[in-house]
């Protein structure tokens, strides 16, 4: 997690500085700091909690450095307190530091430091660098390389261990910034006699389209007259920059009150962007499905496992249930961070799919290259086959695995996953379509029938928005003071309530759990009585009189109960205390409904109680660490 952000250039670089860091403030928001070079010093400005805080302090400083780096913080070591905000210093305080990642061996590099006798002043495994670049900048004559900044930070790098993104600068070199990227994203932009770096493009695309995103263990010099790359034993690179196709109004909240309510409001486009992407088939292929995928990471196979954290997993539950019905494939869906540690025996042609629309969640990098790693020189039929489901193709889970479906939810800026995790139903339900399709496990009918039906998906969801906006408002006004709720679902909407629960604590702070329905005489119906309401998911087809019961059962503890449902007749009414209704759907498409009103309720509860929507506290948009 964390944002990093840095400048050089002829601009003033705090202001372009602030402004990244706004862009990045998604990624963590515990703490934040600037430092430039200005007049053969450095000046670092450092504040705890949200950038506004970091604003202020600026205004009162004069700011004409025309080179800088910044940072936005999400506390791995150390608390969110000012002395731990980045930038990090020297003890003479002429290299400062931004990192985004792990620095694993900081101990050890501390104790041989302090041994040198470097100051530490914060509890952070970042600090650990400014102090070693310096101490490689002491052996370094100048007139033994070009750049001896350059040459201490690859000769400091070599002996970092982790995941990290840094970005340096000193001031002794005023004239140049150093960026390294080991595992964790950073990307450099191109301007006019100017070069920016940042953790993501939304930091900068406000000043330049051209960008070249670093390769894990790279560095790159930027001066004022352009940008090396080299890698860490030094070899100069050759590398080109792309031009990026990104529209700022994707970063706006365009009239709406957070980014999350304007991400909610989002999905109709995203299942549509989906559909004219996914389902456009290409002439003379068995399958109406085109994924752009080679037809041997299908072949003869056995089983599937999925590796996913949070929302992403959830999203993959569905898919396990979509490719177990239609496309009769075995499929795992397992939490990256357990997976890593106690992973399934390997099988023969399985596919490993990574879910993570980030593409950077270390716990599903870790758990893929590990995968990746145990099934290197085996027999072919035992090699790794990874498919990755992201969000950001160009992450480092795109780099991970050979093999991308991308999903077109376009940028999230709330941290809560709403649309995203709706382009990643709709990657789930093209791939296993395409499966069935392949394997002909159902029939052209039944295939074209759910196809037609998802096609009606983005008016539906647009009536739903439209229908429930205002009831899930008029309906959290009432539970601004609850303490607990659960959420309940049967068959492929279990995740959805799983999901519905997720949203509701993680911006609004109420406890909330999701079960299925069944499994709630098994004990957790010890919890309700009056003060705990129940949202109940229940779509007519394989289970919607067991939902039903199983709510009834809520009902008879004196739960307030919510149906999530479209049924709207006199028998709901008599059930349900209060109803969201949705749609008519078929049962296999309906998640994609479902969730809507689950993602209003918890946007209207937390923005009822005054909470920070799209920045809840202790989250961050990337877990870039395990
Ligand atoms: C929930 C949420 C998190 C993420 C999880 C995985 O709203 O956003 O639970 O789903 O951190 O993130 P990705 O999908 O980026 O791997």
């Amino acid at each position: 997690m964390c944002g990093i952000v840095g400048y050089i250039g002829t601009q003033a670089a705090t202001d372009i500085l602030l402004a990244g860091l706004e862009k990045l403030e998604y990624r963590g928001y515990d703490s934040a700091g600037i430092a430039t070079v200005w007049e053969g010093e450095v000046n670092c400005v450092r504040a705890k909690g949200k950038l506004h805080n970091l604003r202020s302090k600026l205004e009162q400083i004069e700011a004409p450095a025309q080179i800088g780096i910044g940072h936005t913080r999400w506390a791995t070591h150390g608390k969110p307190e000012e002395y731990n905000a980045h930038p990090h210093l020297d003890t003479a305080k002429r290299v400062a530091v931004v990192q985004n990642g792990i620095i694993e061996n900081y101990r050890d590099l501390r104790e041989e430091l302090k041994a040198k006798g470097h100051q530490f002043v914060s509890e952070t495994d970042t600090e650990v660098i400014p102090h070693l670049i310096a101490e490689f900048l002491k052996n370094i004559s100048p007139s033994s390389s070009s750049s001896p900044f350059l040459e201490a930070v690859r000769q400091a790098v070599n002996h970092l261990h982790g995941a990290f993104a840094i970005a340096v600068i000193s001031a002794d070199y005023p004239d140049e910034l150093i960026v390294v990227r080991q595992q964790a994203p950073l990307v450099i932009g191109f301007g006019q006699g100017e070069f920016f770096c940042a953790s993501d493009t939304p930091a900068i695309v406000a000043y330049t389209r051209a960008v070249l995103p670093l390769e894990n263990g790279e560095i790159a010099r930027l001066t004022p007259l352009g940008v090396e790359i080299y890698n860490f034993a030094g070899d100069r690179l050759k590398k080109q920059p792309r031009l990026l196709n990104f529209n700022p109004a994707m970063v706006e909240k365009q009239g709406f009150k957070h980014f999350m309510l304007k991400e909610i409001h989002e999905q109709p486009g995203v299942v549509r962007a989906s559909l004219d992407a996914y389902f456009n088939p290409a002439e003379s292929t068995e399958s109406p499905i085109n994924l752009g995928l080679p037809a041997d990471l299908y072949n003869d196979l056995e089983q599937i496992q999925i590796l996913a954290c949070g929302t992403s997993w959830h999203a993959a539950l569905i898919g396990k249930y979509l490719i177990e019905q239609l496309a009769e494939i075995s499929t795992q869906v397992h939490y990256a961070s357990e997976y890593r540690y106690a992973p399934s025996p390997v099988t023969a042609n399985t596919l490993i799919i990574g879910v993570t629309q980030s593409g950077e969640t270390a716990d599903t990098l870790a758990a893929l290259t590990m995968e990746k790693e145990r099934r290197q020189g085996r027999e072919p039929k035992y090699q790794a086959r990874l498919l990755g489901i992201t969000n950001r193709p160009e992450s480092s889970l795109g780099h991970l695995v050979p093999h991308v479906i991308s999903t077109l939810a376009g940028i999230e800026i709330g941290v809560a996953a709403t649309k995203t995790f709706t382009a990643q139903l709709m990657a789930f339900y093209a791939l296993a379509l395409d499966l069935a399709a392949r394997r002909q496990t159902v029939s052209k009918d039944t295939l074209d029938k759910i196809i037609n039906g998802l096609r009606q998906i983005p008016k539906e969801i647009e009536a739903t928005l439209e229908s429930q906006e205002r009831l899930t408002e008029q309906l959290a006004h009432e539970f601004a003071e609850t303490q607990d709720f659960i959420f309940v679902g049967r068959g492929i909407n279990f995740p959805i309530a799983l999901e519905g629960a997720l949203k509701l604590k993680e911006i609004s702070y109420i406890h909330a759990e999701g079960y299925p329905a069944g499994e709630m005489k098994h004990g957790p119906i010890a919890l309700l009585d009056a003060k705990v309401p129940v949202v109940a998911i229940a779509i007519p087809g394989s289970v919607y009189e067991k939902v039903i019961s199983n709510a009834q059962e809520a009902k008879a503890r004196d739960s307030r109960l919510i149906g999530v449902t479209p049924v709207n007749d006199g028998e709901a009414a008599e059930i349900f205390n209060d109803l969201l209704p949705i749609s008519h759907v078929e049962e296999l498409l309906s998640p994609i409904l479902t969730v809507v009103p689950l993602q209003l309720l918890a946007y209207h509860i937390a923005a009822r109680r005054g909470l920070d929507v799209d920045q809840p506290r202790n989250l961050a948009k990337s877990v870039t660490v395990e």
